[in-house]
């Protein structure tokens, strides 16, 4: 006799929020958001994400969790199904954005797993800059990138309610308490002061700057999990009537509280040790060159807070790898009936080899992050607004009102989905042509 699976789901209302977060913060707050800050105009950058995350992240991750919860089903197959067959490569698409990121992704949580380690050890010689040459490619590399993928194989593994829930559970509790005491040090170092100021300075000429309208979107989109289906994936466990938008709002303030937070631990750290022009010159050496070679002339006290620092970001990985995997899981799982362990495992040996050419090149690791972590986020929040917003409106609507009872607020979220958040998004995809062709080549080896 073979039973009928009941599908897995999140047992606890905070199960569900706090993996929602543990998708949403990750490398991409800790480096991404404190760093283009800096580069993009200071607080301009920072209003600028905020408008977006306002205006088209919390519209679209209300949209992807209103079709999660509607279908119990993962988008491979709740897409389709809503939209028609001609939806299904939109569908695909999730999944191989699940497939692309989590490539390059393993790679930097790898490098996060490492500097952890050999940081609560000790072994990171004084030397930072040669040490990140030495860990951050090739066989070492590798093998860092391979643990991460096993640890976050075996989570997915497990399911919902006992990989996913329990892992958060317990991992975001303790990075906001490490995090907490980070910012609370780091204000104590002499000249946080010129740390935070040029952190949040507002440079109001760059207000009126393209390039930093779509630095702001992408990144909106990049650090909410959305566009990929995800924050979908992870609303099709829920089996309860909690308001939606509110929970979407929930999320979105609390993911900008930890990017932003992020910064003023890194900003201060910074103009303490005057590393200022280093950061400038790259995105990746900024937290892993600079922070760890200001720290170790801390003695003891900058190994604690190098350690801490690295801990608080493998965990933001390692939660953010699992909802990455967890989209190609249940796209398997649930449209070509593979099992869960099967699909874990292949999904994730497939992943981690895909992952080797970013692995053995940082080039090619930050054009797949423009093509596919930048670009598709956006090409995929489009058509969930056009979906959810032209072809299921009523339907939609009628799933929020479970939860969200007055009208006129999912009125207002009728308009935000139908005109306001697509129009903005064809502007900001726009934009970011020129910057994605020029990825594309550099993937497929042309320049
Ligand atoms: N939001 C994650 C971060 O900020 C990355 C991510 C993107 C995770 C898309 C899932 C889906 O690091």
């Amino acid at each position: 006799m073979t039973a009928v699976a009941v599908r897995d789901s999140w047992a606890t209302r905070a199960g569900f929020i706090l993996a929602a977060v543990g998708s949403a913060v990750g490398l991409g707050n800790m480096w991404r958001f404190s760093y283009l800050a800096s580069e993009g105009g200071g607080a301009t950058f920072v209003l600028l994400y905020l408008l977006f995350v306002a205006t088209v992240g919390v519209p679209v991750l209300t949209s992807e969790f209103v079709i999660g919860r509607l279908t119990q089903a993962s988008p491979a197959v709740a897409v389709p199904r809503l939209g028609g067959a001609a939806w299904k490569p939109i569908a695909w698409m999730f999944v191989f954005c699940g497939f692309g990121i989590l490539s390059y992704y393993g790679v930097i949580a790898g490098w996060t797993l490492r500097y952890a380690v050999d940081a609560a050890r000790g072994a990171m010689g004084d030397d930072a800059a040669a040490y990140f040459g030495r860990v951050s490619s090739g066989g070492p590399a590798i093998a860092a990138q391979v643990a991460v993928m096993v640890l976050t194989i075996a989570i997915v593994a497990r399911g919902v309610k006992s990989g996913l829930e329990r892992t958060n559970l317990l991992l975001m509790p303790l990075l906001f308490l490490i995090l907490v005491g980070l910012v609370v040090w780091a204000a104590t170092l002499s000249d946080a002061g010129s740390g935070y100021a040029t952190y949040l300075r507002p440079d109001l000429r760059e207000l009126m700057n393209p390039r930093i309208w779509g630095l702001a979107a992408g990144q909106a989109f990049f650090s909410l999990s959305l566009g990929m289906g995800a924050m979908m994936t992870y609303a099709s466990y829920l089996r309860s009537q909690e308001n939606l938008a509110r929970e979407a709002a929930t999320i979105a303030l609390t993911d900008t509280a930890i990017g932003f937070s992020a910064g003023l631990v890194i900003f201060p750290v910074i103009f303490h040790f005057g590393l200022q022009d280093q950061i400038a010159e790259s995105t990746v050496g900024a937290l892993f060159i600079s922070l760890p070679a200001g720290l170790s002339q801390l003695g003891r006290v900058g190994d604690v807070a190098t350690t801490a620092f690295f801990v608080m970001l493998f965990f933001a990985a390692l939660t953010s790898a699992i909802s990455l995997l967890e989209v190609v899981v249940a796209a398997l799982v649930d449209a070509a009936g593979w099992s869960r362990r099967g699909a874990a495992v292949g999904a994730g040996v497939v992943i981690t080899v895909l992952g080797a050419p970013a692995a053995l090149d940082t080039n090619r690791l930050g054009a797949a992050d423009q093509v596919v972590g930048n670009f598709l986020l956006l090409v995929g929040g489009f058509f969930i607004c056009i979906l959810v917003g032209y072809r299921l409106l009523p339907q939609a609507d009628a799933e929020l009102s479970r939860g969200l009872t007055h009208a006129g607020a999912r009125r207002a979220w009728a308009m935000f989905v139908r005109y306001v958040a697509p129009a903005l998004l064809l502007v900001v995809m726009y934009t970011s042509l020129g910057a994605t062709w020029q990825a594309v080549r550099t993937l497929i080896g042309l320049g």
